[in-house]
């Protein structure tokens, strides 16, 4: 959807992965204070999105969404205010059913009532959820939501998760600033990575206008290893995915600060060229994965998803260089530029569910 708002993916958090209907506006608020606190609003991260769970189960006599009245007791307005406060944008979740998924009201038939009402609110993110719907194509359920929102003309990005389905991404480009790609993400490995190739499949869809959902990112919520989550962060930056943090940054130990705040990985999701990475060979457990970045500069992934330390070697037939290209490399989970330049291939030693990441400039042709 060309609304000027997705020109690179979404960079923010969002409350279901880690807290699920555990959520109330401190959280929100103390979350809006941390990403602030830590740096990570600097670093891009601006979207503070509210999932499932925030609803009362009835609309009010005018028939508009009600925010819990004991877990919202300030309004979303309030909260949008003080996020805005902070210099970050608010979020907030429905869903194109009767209900949301946690069986609260839904937007199906109140499309721009709903859309009035965040828009009022100051709402700057709608992620609209599947569940609960009337059965008819998403093609004819989601655009509902898309006109409504214009109509307000307050920018709101529009984050579809149409799950379940085949291939958003042949239509929802027309309609969304993002689409889910695959069904909810768990916080382990193989659900990870899964995700990862399920979204590959859709790469030449995405760019600046609106990009491929794999779902929202684990990085510290404890089930993966350090070298896991570095992966998935590393992957999904690569892929041009939206990167929307999903565990507690009020409590991130170092490890996962270390990995969401890798300015040069945020870089790579935010080029501006907006092309989505692939995987671009694969020999087993080994995979090479590239993308081309503004500048003729090449994004390489080398990801081991094998249980032991291999060497990988990425070829520059398979990541769009020219052969006799002469590169400068730049580890960008080191932060510093290999010692030699290299040609025509580049070979490196990865640790079991790890990955290396680079940013290659050629120095010559
Ligand atoms: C399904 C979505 O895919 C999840 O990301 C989350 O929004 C839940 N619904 C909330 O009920």
């Amino acid at each position: 959807l060309q609304s000027g708002l997705a020109q690179t993916p979404p960079l923010g958090w969002n409350s279901w992965n880690h807290f699920g209907c555990h959520i109330n506006e401190d959280v929100i608020r103390e979350t809006a204070d941390a990403l602030v606190s830590t740096g990570l609003s600097k670093l891009g991260y601006q979207y503070v999105n509210i999932d499932d769970c925030w609803a009362e189960l009835n609309r009010d006599s005018n028939g508009r969404l009600v925010a819990s009245a004991s877990r919202f007791p300030s309004g979303i307005k309030a909260l949008a205010d003080y996020v805005h406060s902070k210099g970050l944008k608010l979020g907030i979740y429905s869903d194109a059913g009767y209900y949301t998924c946690q069986k609260q009201p839904g937007s199906l038939g109140h499309e721009q009532v709903d859309a009035d009402t965040f828009a009022y609110w100051g709402v700057d993110y709608l992620k609209y959820d599947n569940c609960y719907n009337d059965g008819s194509k998403p093609e004819n359920r989601y655009p509902k939501m898309r006109d409504a929102l214009l109509s307000t003309r307050r920018p709101i990005f529009y984050s579809l998760c149409e799950w379940g389905l085949d291939v958003p991404a042949t239509w929802a480009r027309q309609i969304g600033s993002s689409w889910r790609t695959t069904d909810d993400i768990e916080d382990k490995w193989e659900s990870m990575i899964s995700r990862a190739d399920q979204n590959n499949e859709f790469a030449q869809y995405a760019g600046p206008g609106g990009w491929n959902d794999p779902d929202m990112l684990e990085v510290g919520n404890g089930n993966m290893t350090p070298e896991e989550y570095g992966s998935h962060f590393s992957i999904w930056a690569l892929m041009k995915a939206p990167l929307l943090i999903g565990c507690d940054v009020t409590s991130m130990d170092k490890k996962t600060y270390g990995i969401l705040s890798n300015s040069e990985v945020i870089a790579v999701n935010q080029d501006p060229l907006g092309v989505q990475g692939k995987k671009v060979n694969k020999l087993g457990d080994l995979e090479v994965w590239a993308g081309p970045l503004s500048n003729n500069r090449v994004a390489v992934v080398l990801l081991n998803r094998s249980n032991s330390r291999t060497i990988i070697t990425a070829k520059w037939e398979d990541i769009g260089l020219n052969p006799s290209a002469v590169v400068r490399v730049r580890n960008l989970w080191r932060h510093r530029e290999l010692e030699a330049n290299h040609q025509g291939s580049l070979t490196a030693s990865v640790k079991p569910h790890g990955c290396k990441m680079y940013v290659l400039t050629s120095v010559s042709h």
